[in-house]
């Protein structure tokens, strides 16, 4: 059943953005497609240039069309979509440059409903983000300052802040000016349906959980590679690497969904309260351990990208091998590897079970071969796959690996949501379940920024394009 949502408007600074052109604005026109929007809606583009309602509302049409001409299906929908968006030119960083934004969100909508429940998603460089919300709350558009019977949110796009002093800053200020319970921390990782699924699949069986622990799994890798470098984000990725792009968030969810403890229930916080226990403890890299457990790696050819310094030395990749010091976890290893222009575009947790303590089929060596796995593939295929071995048709009894596998394209037929519609949504009706909570965020950038600091000035490996990132990975798999 539909959520009915409250009418609201929705306040996008970074309207320039990649990700405004990429993902917001053609996910917030689909939802509108689909009737999912509240019945009175209003989005509002803030950016730095000077630019009328009108020319906002090309720009927009402008980029869809050049970017997902298949999703601008119906131009007299879209029509209905433009007339409710807006655009208020404020420069960030600028007090003076706010009051004329307040006086839209107050006064530009003939619908009063419409203006006083407010959202904002912060589309912006972390650094922009403690400034723009102490300008937000010094001209009375913070949460305190919201009238009676109306809400207000924020939405704060990864990298949240850029280690872990800044992030508990950025934690600092927005809470002084949001309620924990209304600021949406976004990874769109956790938007993904078989993201989702990890915790369905592991607590919605019963054969697989008694089997999820130190006594029967001997390890997991996690696997996030993409066989494109960094476009055009040659800026961003000097400031960030790949540690902090992708490693800190998505990686570690990812670690956290499949490790986690069962939650008491599935509320936010239940769910949340184990990923930040699971997160806590990990196991800190330490200048001692750093030389057997992370791999730093560069493709041939990032130098070259825009943007980029000619003697950069920021990682496209990562190979990390994670403990984690609990009961159930004790000494398995967790390899967690991510990068940039690797050989295949795939994201997928193979959690591999220990041998059979007697192996009756076959050489010493073949029942690590036919070793029980459980593959969780995230994409680009939807799947699970279960490895086992099975009996080779003939005469003698060898094993070879087989799978069963379950896919969602097969199974299911229903249309799922991307992550970008399902966590618009999900921040709307006010769900913070797949939203990442302030106590996570800062276990997740201790454990990078212990990284960052046991590595030290080490220069990254270099690692031809395509390929499966440096030579020295297999180091750390030993
Ligand atoms: C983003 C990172 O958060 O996630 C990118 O900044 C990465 O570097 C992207 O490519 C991957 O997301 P997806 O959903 O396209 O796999």
């Amino acid at each position: 059943m539909q959520l009915k949502l409250d009418n609201c408007t929705i306040v996008i600074f970074g309207a320039h953005s990649d990700l405004a052109a990429r993902k917001l604005f053609p996910s917030l026109y689909e939802l509108a497609l689909w009737g999912h929007l509240p019945d009175e809606y209003r989005i509002i583009g803030v950016g730095r240039s000077a630019l009328s309602h009108e020319e906002f509302r090309s720009k927009v049409h402008e980029k869809m069309a050049s970017l997902f001409p298949e999703t601008l299906v119906d131009e007299a929908a879209f029509a209905l979509f433009s007339a409710r968006l807006f655009y208020v030119r404020v420069d960030f960083a600028r007090r003076e440059d706010y009051p004329a934004l307040h006086k839209e969100l107050m006064e530009g909508a003939p619908e009063a409903a419409t203006c006083h429940n407010l959202l904002f998603y912060l589309a912006t460089p972390p650094a922009l983000a403690p400034v723009i919300v102490r300008n937000l709350d010094h001209a009375g558009l913070g949460e305190k300052d919201g009238s009676s019977g109306s809400w207000r949110k924020i939405i704060v796009e990864k990298p949240y802040g850029s280690n872990l002093q800044t992030a508990r800053e950025l934690n600092t200020v927005i809470g002084e000016v949001f309620h924990e319970e209304r600021i949406f921390r976004i990874d769109h990782y956790l938007g993904k349906e078989t993201v989702q699924n990890i915790m369905v699949f592991r607590f919605s069986n019963g054969i697989f959980e008694p089997l999820w622990n130190r006594q029967n799994i001997a390890h997991v890798t996690i696997t996030i590679a993409e066989k494109f470098g960094i476009r055009d984000r040659g800026a961003f990725y000097e400031e960030a690497g790949l540690l902090r792009d992708i490693m800190q968030n998505h990686a570690l969810q990812l670690l956290a969904s499949v490790a986690m403890e069962p939650p008491v229930d599935f509320s936010a916080d239940a769910v949340r309260d184990e990923k930040a226990k699971l997160l806590r403890s990990i196991r800190p890299v330490t200048p001692r351990s750093v030389g057997g457990a992370v791999v730093l790696g560069q493709y041939e050819g990032y130098r070259s990208e825009k943007n980029v310094a000619p003697n950069s030395t920021v990682e496209t990749f990562a190979a990390i091998k994670f403990f984690i010091d609990n009961w159930r976890w004790k000494d398995v290893p967790f390899f967690v590897k991510a990068g940039k222009n690797l050989a295949e575009t795939v994201t997928e947790i193979v959690i591999t079970f220990k041998c059979p303590p007697q192996n009756y089929f076959g050489p010493a060596e073949s029942c690590c071969y036919t070793a029980n796995q459980v593959i969780l593939r995230i994409q680009p295929e939807e799947t699970i796959a279960i490895k086992f071995g099975a009996k080779r048709p003939g005469e003698a009894l060898i094993t070879d690996p087989v799978f069963m596998k379950f896919d969602y394209k097969t199974s299911f037929t229903e249309a799922g949501m991307t992550p970008y519609h399902r966590l618009l949504l999900d921040a709307m009706a006010g769900d913070q379940m797949n939203f990442i909570r302030q106590d996570s965020v800062e276990y997740s950038w201790a454990i990078i920024d212990a990284i960052r600091e046991a590595v030290g000035m080490q220069t990254p490996e270099s690692y031809p394009e395509h390929s499966w990132g440096p030579q020295s990975v297999q180091f750390i798999y030993g």
